[in-house]
C-alpha cells in the first residue's frame, strides 16, 4: 500500500523553552524573535519567566497578542503588518489552534520573498515561496496545530476556511506540559475531546488511512482517555497535563496525514454560525456522526474499543464492540462537565437546516468520512444532536 508521511522536523518535550528559543536564535545568527499569542495568556503571566530569560540573554522579544478564538482573516493581516513593521525575522507562535495558526499564516505573508496576499493562500497547497522561520508552542491539548500542514482562519461572520501547505509545518514544536497547567477545566475538557476525535476520524479516514496514521492514532487515543479526566479535575497534574500534551501532538500527526471527516465536517458550522468553541463542537457532533458510520466503520471501531474502553468482552461482536465505544464517549463527555445538546448551546431548532447546508460546504473534510454524509443526512444528524 502506497502512502506519504510529513510532519515537524523536530519536536522537543519538557525542556527548558528559553533554552530552545535561544538555541534556535543562535543557530539562525538571530538576536530578536517575536511572539504571536493572545491576551489571556499574556496577561494570565504564563510567557514573562520566558521573556525575561530571553532578555537576559540578549535576545530582543516583540509580542503579538491580538489573536482572538476562531481568528479571522482580519487579524492574520494584522499579524502579518506587525511582523513586516518589525521587522521580525524569527516567529514563535504560542498559545492555542487560534494563536498557532495565525503564527503559521503569518510567518508567510511576512516572509520577504511572499508576493502572495492571505486570499491566494486559501486551499491545498496554494503557497508558493518559503515561510519566515517558525517555532510552534502549544498551550492547549487540543489541536496539535503544532504538527499539522493546516491553518483555519474565519473569513467570514459564519465562513472558515482552510489553508492546507507542508510549508505550514513549523521547524520545531515544542511541548511543556507546565504550560498547560492552568488551563480552565472546561477548556481542557473541550481541547481533549477534539484531540481524541483527530485519533478516532484519522484511524477510520476513508483515502489516505495509513500504518503510521493508525499507530498514531492508537497510542493518541490511549494516552488522551487515560488521562483527561485527571487533567480536567486535577488541573496541576503535570504528569497527566504531559501525557495529554503528548497525546494531542500524537493525533495531530495522525490526521495531519489521514485528514478528519464527518463529525468536523458538521462540527465547523456550529463554530462559524454560533461561535461554539472548536472542541465543545465536535463533543456535540460526535455520538451521532459516530452511529451513524457504525455500519460502515464497525470493524475500525471494534478495534479503537479494545484499547480504550474497560472491560470490553472480547467475544462480543465488532458491532456491539462499536456500540460500546459510542456508548463510553458519550460517557465520558457527559463525566466531563460538557453539553450534550445543541439546544443546550443557545442552537435554534429552526437553524439546523441552514447548517446542514453549511456543513455541505465541508467537502474537503467529508471525502474522508468513512460513508458519504448527504444534506438530507446532515440534517437528520443536526435533529438528533439537538
Ligand atoms: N491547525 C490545525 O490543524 C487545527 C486543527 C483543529 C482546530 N484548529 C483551530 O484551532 C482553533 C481552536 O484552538 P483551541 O481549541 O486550542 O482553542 P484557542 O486557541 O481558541 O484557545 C481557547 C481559549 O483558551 C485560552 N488558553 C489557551 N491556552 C491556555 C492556557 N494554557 N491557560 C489558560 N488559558 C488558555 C485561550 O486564551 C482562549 O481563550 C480553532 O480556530 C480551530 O478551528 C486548527
Ligand atoms: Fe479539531
Amino acid at each position: 500500500m502506497a502512502f506519504e508521511f510529513s510532519t515537524t522536523p523536530k519536536i522537543v518535550y519538557a525542556q527548558p523553552l528559553a533554552d530552545v528559543l535561544k538555541s534556535h536564535c543562535d543557530k539562525l545568527a538571530l538576536t530578536s524573535l517575536c511572539i504571536v499569542t493572545d491576551q489571556q495568556i499574556l496577561s494570565l503571566g504564563l510567557l514573562d519567566p520566558v521573556i525575561e530569560s530571553l532578555h537576559r540573554a540578549s535576545i530582543k522579544v516583540t509580542v503579538f497578542a491580538e489573536t482572538e478564538s476562531d481568528p479571522s482573516v482580519k487579524t492574520v493581516k494584522q499579524a502579518a503588518e506587525f511582523l513586516l513593521a518589525n521587522n521580525v525575522g524569527f516567529v514563535v507562535g504560542i498559545g492555542g489552534g487560534s494563536a498557532m495558526d495565525v503564527a503559521k499564516v503569518a510567518s508567510i505573508l511576512a516572509a520577504p520573498n511572499c508576493h502572495q496576499t492571505l486570499e491566494q493562500l486559501f486551499g491545498i497547497e496554494q503557497v508558493k515561496g518559503l515561510r519566515l522561520p517558525l517555532v510552534l508552542v502549544p498551550t492547549t491539548a487540543g489541536t496539535g496545530s503544532e504538527v499539522t500542514p493546516i491553518s483555519i482562519i474565519t473569513t467570514g461572520e459564519t465562513t472558515k476556511a482552510g489553508i492546507v501547505s507542508n510549508s505550514l509545518l513549523p521547524d520545531i514544536a515544542i511541548l511543556d506540559p507546565a504550560l498547560t497547567l492552568g488551563l480552565p477545566p472546561s477548556i481542557t475538557a473541550a481541547t481533549g475531546i477534539d484531540a481524541m476525535v483527530h485519533a478516532i476520524e484519522a484511524y477510520t479516514s476513508k483515502i489516505k488511512k495509513n500504518p503510521l496514521s493508525d499507530h498514531l492514532s492508537c497510542n493518541a487515543l490511549k494516552l488522551l482517555s487515560n488521562n483527561i479526566r485527571m487533567a480536567v479535575h486535577d488541573g496541576k497534574n503535570l504528569n497527566a497535563r504531559g501525557e495529554m500534551l503528548l497525546g494531542s501532538m500524537l493525533a495531530g500527526q495522525a490526521f495531519a496525514n489521514a485528514p478528519v471527516g464527518g463529525v468536523h465536517a458538521l462540527a465547523y458550522p456550529l463554530g462559524g454560525t454560533f461561535h461554539i468553541p472548536h472542541g465543545l463542537s465536535n463533543a456535540l457532533m460526535l455520538p451521532h456522526v459516530m452511529r451513524f458510520n457504525l455500519p460502515y466503520a464497525k470493524d475500525m471501531y471494534a478495534e479503537l474499543a479494545q484499547l480504550i474502553c474497560p472491560e470490553l468482552d472480547c467475544k462480543l461482536l465488532s458491532v456491539d464492540k462499536a456500540e460500546t465505544l459510542v456508548r463510553y464517549l458519550q460517557k465520558l463527555i457527559s463525566e466531563l462537565g460538557l453539553p450534550a445538546r445543541l439546544r443546550e448551546v443557545g442552537i435554534t431548532q429552526d437553524s439546523l437546516a441552514n447548517l446542514a447546508k453549511q456543513a455541505m460546504l465541508q467537502q474537503r473534510l467529508l471525502v474522508n468520512n468513512p460513508v458519504e454524509i448527504t444534506e438530507e443526512d446532515a440534517l437528520m444528524l443536526y435533529q438528533q444532536a439537538f
